[in-house]
């Protein structure tokens, strides 16, 4: 079981995203309403489900993996869409249609499933890739990738999803993005990407 471990609620006006947490925060730690709020985010995941698979294991190689994503980092992203800080087609149209509880839920659903490591990377440059990233990345998305509260796993992602991630961090404009990974990506050359994507996607 994931328990998200929160900050001690702000005494005064709490934000809606603040109160989003703490509802999210309330499901996860009890099994009878974490598992209501499954059953109501599997009603809701059909469509998703094309792209990202039902079991949160996407289909597509440029679609990120859902699966075993901790579900505050979900709900954080589709806020992100809602809000224009993130743009892409679908997310962005789609991340508006959902409500505040259904967003909640497809979190805490996608988040129980189990990712499944993908083969076909090449070894030599997966070697290179986990050295890389034991030194660069593992202090915070974790020893073996697996991610933690806002930082996402990504052990288990398509190498082709990480590689446009990378690239998307690379490209962001510091002034209206504020995320670490744009000084971490910024350096990285294209063979560090490639070896450290053909690592993840193993894991
Ligand atoms: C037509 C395909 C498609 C459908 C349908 C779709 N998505 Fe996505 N989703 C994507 C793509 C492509 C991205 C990556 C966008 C980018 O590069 O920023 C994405 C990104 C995401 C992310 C961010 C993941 C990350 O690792 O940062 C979340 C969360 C997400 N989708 C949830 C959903 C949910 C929930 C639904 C259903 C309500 C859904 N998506 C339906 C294609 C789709
Ligand atoms: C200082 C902490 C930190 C370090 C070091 C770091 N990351 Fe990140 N990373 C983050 C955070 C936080 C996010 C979520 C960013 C957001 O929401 O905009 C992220 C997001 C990502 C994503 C996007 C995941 C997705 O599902 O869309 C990728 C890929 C990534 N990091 C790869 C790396 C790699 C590879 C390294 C090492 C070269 C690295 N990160 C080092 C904090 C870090």
């Amino acid at each position: 079981m994931i328990i998200i471990g929160l900050a001690a609620a702000p005494v005064v006006s709490a934000s809606p995203a603040d109160d989003a947490m703490s509802q999210l925060n309330a499901i996860m730690a009890d099994d009878a309403k974490r598992q209501a709020s499954y059953e109501a985010g599997h009603e809701r995941i059909r469509f998703c489900g094309y792209c990202h698979g039902e079991d949160g294991n996407s289909k597509r190689e440029y679609i990120p993996n859902l699966a075993a994503q901790h579900p505050l980092y979900l709900f954080n992203q589709f806020e992100k869409f809602r809000d224009g800080t993130r743009e892409d087609y679908v997310m962005s149209k789609l991340a508006k249609t959902l409500s505040l509880e259904e967003r909640i839920n497809i979190a805490v659903y996608y988040s129980q499933q189990t990712a499944k490591p993908r083969t076909g990377s090449d070894p030599t440059k997966a070697d290179a890739g986990a050295k890389l990233f034991a030194v660069r990345c593992a202090g915070c998305h974790g020893d073996k990738a697996q991610g933690f509260r806002d930082m996402p796993r990504l052990a288990g992602q398509p190498a082709e999803y990480l590689g446009i991630a990378l690239k998307r961090f690379k490209e962001m404009d510091p002034t209206k993005h504020s995320t670490p990974m744009i000084g971490v990506a910024g350096v990285l050359s294209e063979v560090q990407i490639e070896a450290l994507t053909s690592y993840l996607t193993r894991q």
